[in-house]
């Protein structure tokens, strides 16, 4: 599979390195509006091709597929465009910053019969993948109430950079440059962590969001920091399960945690995220009489890298698919509605 990878920044040089590791899978060619970026880029893993823009790559057109790791609000049109000229698309997270164009994308990718799936990453967590099984598998009964969150301290600590002086970070803080702050960049992580590990899909949310002061006049150079960087969701999900997300770039002594807890009318599990591993514990049958939980060993699951790969070979979308995020997507929009109307929102899916 020949693949060229759109956007060269952090992210990209995360997913060339799996990419890299998967037999058949060639880095044919690298694309970035950013010259100094995609030439340390494509010296650093390889790539022989290096283009200023999608068009440029398309005219090209000697590769199969197309990872698109640019900025959020760059996703939509450079997927479509791709998906016109017949290329499998990888995008990453989130969709795009709306699910009317998110909905748009996953139309265009099944219309067209091509591979349209996105980098949900925690799926490559095997705990989560074994949490969903338990709870499918009815073993904790039916899933009653649920408690996810997402906590980062970026804004708090330097231990990934200063934000005040990188774009990668500062993009993330503004509104004008296509985020949807950190519900829209880690709240789509959380909410699919939620809704995959309980196996429930989300039916309505009622949602808080705060943009805190964090420089004067709440600006810095081009951007302005008008995107929330905390955010806390109360849910209904369609079995009548409440349950609570939040996340928040504030959350000192948290680099990048992730937890789940699903409780079920006859048992519960949780599954626990950190950058050092992951734990999967459970508490079932006697154990619920004196709350004690024990940790399960899990074998490792395929990555959605893998899964990509498979897909394009096979011309068979998996998941996490582009319909998938669309409608995580929605539960965002419908979320930050509810924080616009302080009103619940109906957020069932498509
Ligand atoms: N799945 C995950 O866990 C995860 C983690 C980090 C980032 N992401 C996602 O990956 C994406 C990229 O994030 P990042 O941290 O790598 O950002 P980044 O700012 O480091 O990199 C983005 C790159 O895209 C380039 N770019 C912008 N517009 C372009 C265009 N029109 N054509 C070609 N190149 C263009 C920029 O020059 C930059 O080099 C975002 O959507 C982000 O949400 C996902």
């Amino acid at each position: 599979m020949r693949l060229a990878i759109l956007g060269t920044g952090g992210m990209a040089n995360h997913q060339a390195l799996h990419f890299a590791r998967i037999p058949g899978v060639m880095l044919v060619a690298g694309i970035d509006t950013d010259a100094q970026r995609l030439d340390a880029f494509c010296a650093k893993h390889g790539v022989g091709k290096g283009f200023a823009t999608l068009d440029a790559a398309l005219a090209w057109g000697r590769f199969d597929a197309l990872t698109n790791v640019t900025p959020d609000s760059v996703h939509y049109e450079t997927t479509l465009k791709a998906l016109a000229a017949g290329k499998h698309v990888f995008c990453e997270k989130p969709l795009s910053t709306d699910a009317a164009r998110a909905f748009e994308m996953a139309e265009a990718a099944e219309k067209a019969g091509l591979v349209g799936m996105v980098n949900l990453t925690y799926r490559n967590v095997a705990e989560l993948q074994a949490a969903r099984q338990l709870v499918l598998s009815g073993v904790i009964g039916e899933v009653r109430h649920v408690e996810a969150s997402y906590l980062q301290s970026w804004l708090v600590s330097k231990a990934w950079g200063d934000w005040r002086a990188e774009s990668k970070w500062l993009w993330r803080l503004s509104k004008k440059h296509g985020s949807n702050g950190v519900l829209g960049d880690i709240g789509i992580h959380i909410m699919d962590f939620a809704v995959y590990g309980a196996g429930q899909d989300v039916e309505r949310v009622f949602c808080r969001l705060r943009a805190f002061h964090k420089a004067p006049g709440d600006r810095i150079g081009e951007y302005d920091l008008d995107a929330n960087d905390s955010f806390s969701a109360t849910v209904e999900f369609d079995n009548g399960a409440l349950g609570v997300a939040h996340a928040s770039r504030w959350a000192t002594g948290h680099l990048n945690d992730l937890r789940l807890r699903v409780y079920g009318d006859r048992g519960g599990l949780e599954v626990l995220h950190r950058p050092t591993g992951s734990i999967l514990s459970t508490c079932l049958g006697e154990d619920i009489e004196t709350a004690t939980w024990s940790e399960r060993k899990v074998e490792p699951v395929e990555t959605n890298y893998q899964r990509f790969v498979a897909a394009v070979l096979t011309g068979k979308t998996l998941e996490p698919t582009f319909r998938h995020a669309a409608n995580l997507q929605r539960v965002l929009d419908e979320a930050i509605v509810a924080e616009d109307r302080r009103q619940e929102q109906r957020a069932s899916k498509a």
